[in-house]
């Protein structure tokens, strides 16, 4: 029976979320926008976020450490901000330069992705400083929030640091006994990010499924550390809809991570023209392809499928490098199509530049090319891999069938829900805008859903969010 009397509290857009995490990290919204690799997530896109007190994290992947330490100039003035650690199995020195880099450079805070057993140099980042306070409390200057799609690397990111890498450490004299006692008493990331079906890597699973699960974990966790901190889990992957970010939130999520909606905006490091093919996307437009990184072992990515036909070719890379034991063993008639139509180069020529390449960067690769016929064809395949993630970046219209462009189904839904609205326009979405969208449908939302609880009929024209100008946002994020 529908009634006619209920009392809801007010739900504020800050209200929503762990506010641990918000004090944690000196935020005022639990709203963070995820490292989107080659600096799409851009410095600018991360400024915009921390002005509107919410947090960045700039994509530092696929960046040269010459790149990055710009990017980390460039955000001087930034409050809140984040950089990017993205695990690199078959380049160790460039993870171990980049924690270099962000130690001598003071950058306090670390998305940490694609781990899937955790790392020296990691350790050595959140432990580096480690302290007592004059109250007592373990003191980290430097904190890690770890991105995950499984519980086992949860698992490791919820554990004290593994006491091989804390003896390494002591051994080098990067941290005293002392502080090793301390950070064997704490986690190596106290947030971490349950990463659903996303734009990107992904493993595909439904947060709904996801989500519990993890944050099960970290109340096990938390039972068998009695950590002092306390543990704290975010939701990312599907959340461009004020929906989406109120089931998140509902369900537990300490804070939430956009992506792929964030690439759509005007503060993207990347061309117009993929923010126009992003805002033509609906939900079913994209699919998974092979990835550059990880490319022998079937790794794949989640991309617009929508305008390109990136997806289609870079699978038929991945069946000819599982079929042919090298590029002269593929049937000349589909040698042909590749040099014509995705090399736009002989096999010889790109093998060239792929070997110089490799000689200055990762000399045993171009040495076992040579040796082995069937690990060319795949560095010369993963070029064409690696450069289609590129050609977007610049707009190169002449290359549009080959955009690999990093996109969940989360896009299509944001188009879907902003259609008719001035949010379907690329050039008026701005991130934080979006952002505010997100937070403030989802705080009413939460209300109509308390109303809904307690018997009221809710009229489904009350519960549409239409998007709102940043002018029209403005009382509720003053
Ligand atoms: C274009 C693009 C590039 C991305 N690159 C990275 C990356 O370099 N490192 C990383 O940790 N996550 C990366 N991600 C994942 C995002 O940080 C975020 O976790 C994810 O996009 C959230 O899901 P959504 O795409 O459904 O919003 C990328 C996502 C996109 C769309």
């Amino acid at each position: 029976m529908s009634r006619s009397a209920a009392l809801v509290p007010a739900c504020r857009p800050e209200n929503l979320g762990d506010t641990g995490f918000c004090r944690a990290h000196g935020l005022k919204y639990a709203y963070v926008g995820g490292s989107m690799a080659n600096g799409i997530s851009s410095t600018q896109l991360a400024a915009a976020l921390d002005q509107a007190g919410m947090l960045g994290f700039y994509g530092a992947a696929g960046q040269t450490v010459e790149k990055i330490e710009q990017a980390i100039n460039r955000l001087r003035t930034t409050r809140n901000y984040g950089f990017n650690l993205i695990h690199s199995p078959s380049d160790p020195a460039l993870e171990t330069a980049l924690v270099e880099l962000y130690l001598k450079r003071g950058v306090r805070l670390l998305e940490a992705s694609a781990f899937i057993n955790l790392t020296l140099p990691l350790i050595r980042f959140c432990t580096y400083g480690i302290r007592r306070n004059a109250a007592g409390e373990i003191e980290t200057p430097n904190r890690i929030i770890g991105k995950i799609s499984r519980t086992e690397v949860a698992t490791r990111f919820f554990s004290p640091p593994e006491d091989k890498f804390l003896k390494e450490l002591v051994a080098r004299g990067e941290l005293t006994p002392e502080q090793a006692a301390l950070a064997a008493c704490i986690p190596v990331a106290g947030d971490v990010t349950a990463e659903a079906d996303s734009g990107g890597h992904t493993d595909n699973r439904p947060l709904v499924n996801l989500l519990p699960t993890i944050i099960a974990l970290r109340d096990r966790m938390q039972e068998r550390h009695a950590y002092a901190c306390g543990l704290r889990v975010g939701a990312g992957g599907g959340i461009a809809t004020p929906e989406a970010a109120a089931a998140a939130f509902m369900m537990g999520a300490a804070y939430i991570v956009t992506g792929s909606v964030n690439q759509a905006c005007l503060e993207a490091g990347t061309s117009d023209l993929v923010k126009k093919l992003l805002a033509g996307a609906e939900q079913a437009d994209v699919a998974m392809a092979a990835a550059a990184d990880m490319f022998e072992m079937g790794v794949k990515v989640q991309i617009l499928k929508r305008g390109t036909m990136f997806a289609m070719r870079a699978n038929k890379l991945y069946d000819y490098y599982r079929a042919y034991a090298g590029f002269e063993e593929i049937p000349a008639e589909i040698r042909t199509t590749l040099e014509r139509d995705y090399f736009r180069a002989t096999f010889a020529e790109i093998w060239q530049g792929t070997r110089e390449f490799f000689q200055l960067r990762d000399p045993a690769q171009a040495e076992r090319a040579d040796r082995d016929p069937r690990h060319k064809m795949a560095l010369v395949f993963r070029w064409y891999l690696s450069q289609s993630s590129r050609w977007p970046l610049a707009g190169d219209e002449s290359r549009k069938l080959d955009f690999q462009i990093w996109c969940g189904p989360s896009m299509g839904a944001f188009n879907e829900w902003t259609k008719g609205s001035f949010l379907e326009q690329p050039q008026n979405r701005h991130a934080a805008t979006v952002a505010q969208n997100l937070l403030s449908g989802a705080a009413v939302l939460t209300r109509l859903h308390a109303l809904r609880c307690q018997g009221i009929a809710i009229d489904p024209r009350l519960a549409r969010q239409e998007p709102r100008t940043r002018e029209q946002l403005s009382p509720f994020f003053a």
